[in-house]
């Protein structure tokens, strides 16, 4: 029996996963189908219960319902409870579980693909909305020298930072968080930026001084250059765009569901080679 697994989102007619999960079948020589799932804005819940009672094993869960599918969650993962989002769900016969892999893959494609060590790294993370949440714990258990949330917000940085803190791992530096303007005079050796602006392809107001030198430009958005990345070009940072992260929370799903890790070298090779 082939083993069923989608992804859920509104839009979803783009996304990526369907291949991605196809090769990582194909390269492990697993029995599974992967399909691309839009699911209405208010009928989320009853979209995945009805895929689950089809025979579905296995989901994940994208914009805009990573926060639906941690309330529809039985079980939450550590991981999952920290990001207060769910991007990975798995059915079984007593509920169901709800995971989240995104942080373990950004930090998997930072020291893993792109050689980084977060370890002793100043790190600077923008945004304080889901997408930075579900990285703060995972970036921290690498122990960085500081971490520091910006946001366009300001209260939102601090608050994120402060109910954070408690939940750090032991030894890891104290996250601290605030406006763009708290940046002045401030240099970091990994500038992470997981604020949407770039989906509207607006700049973000960062002094040029915050890319140290041989500092590391990370976006999350992938396809092409977003003005961050511009900014960080034109500042000397070296930059990468997200499709790193993308494929390697997929593994990390997959190998969550299947217990086998695929190799993601081949597959963002790949996908690189598509979007290109
Ligand atoms: P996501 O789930 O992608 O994180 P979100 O929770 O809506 O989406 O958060 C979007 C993030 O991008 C927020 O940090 C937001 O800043 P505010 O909290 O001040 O709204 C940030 N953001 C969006 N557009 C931005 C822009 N043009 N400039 C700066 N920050 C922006």
């Amino acid at each position: 029996m082939t083993d069923r697994y989608a992804v859920f989102g509104n839009p979803i007619a783009h996304s990526k996963s369907p291949r991605i999960h196809a090769l990582f079948a194909q390269q492990t020589a697993q029995d599974l189908t992967y399909e691309a799932l839009l699911a209405p804005l208010d009928g989320f819940a009853a979209a995945v219960r009805d895929f689950a009672v089809a025979g579905g094993r296995g989901a994940n869960v994208t914009v805009p319902f990573k926060e639906d599918a941690f309330r529809l969650a039985t079980r939450l993962t550590s991981r999952a409870q920290a990001a207060g989002a769910v991007n990975t769900l798995v059915f079984g016969a007593d509920g169901i579980v709800g995971d989240n892999t995104d942080g373990a893959g950004l930090v998997r494609d930072l020291t893993a693909n792109l050689g980084i060590a977060i370890a002793g790294s100043r790190v600077l993370l923008l945004g304080a909305g889901g997408a930075a949440r579900g990285t703060i714990l995972p970036l921290l258990e690498r122990q960085p020298l500081e971490l520091f949330i910006a946001n366009r917000t300001a209260e939102k940085a601090a608050a994120l930072a402060a109910e954070l803190t408690p939940l750090a791992p032991a030894g890891a530096a104290r996250p601290d968080g605030g406006g763009f303007e708290a940046l002045a005079g401030r240099g970091f050796d990994l500038v992470i930026n997981a604020t949407s602006a770039g989906l509207v392809e607006q700049s973000l107001p960062l002094p040029t001084g915050v890319f140290a030198r041989g500092s590391l430009a990370y976006d999350m958005l992938y396809g092409r250059e977003t003005p961050f990345m511009a900014q960080a070009r034109a500042a000397g940072a070296r930059i990468a765009d997200g499709l790193g992260m993308l494929v390697e929370q997929a593994a990390e799903a997959f190998e969550v569901w299947r217990g086998v890790r695929p190799d993601t070298a081949p597959v963002l090779a790949a996908l690189r080679q598509e979007l290109a």
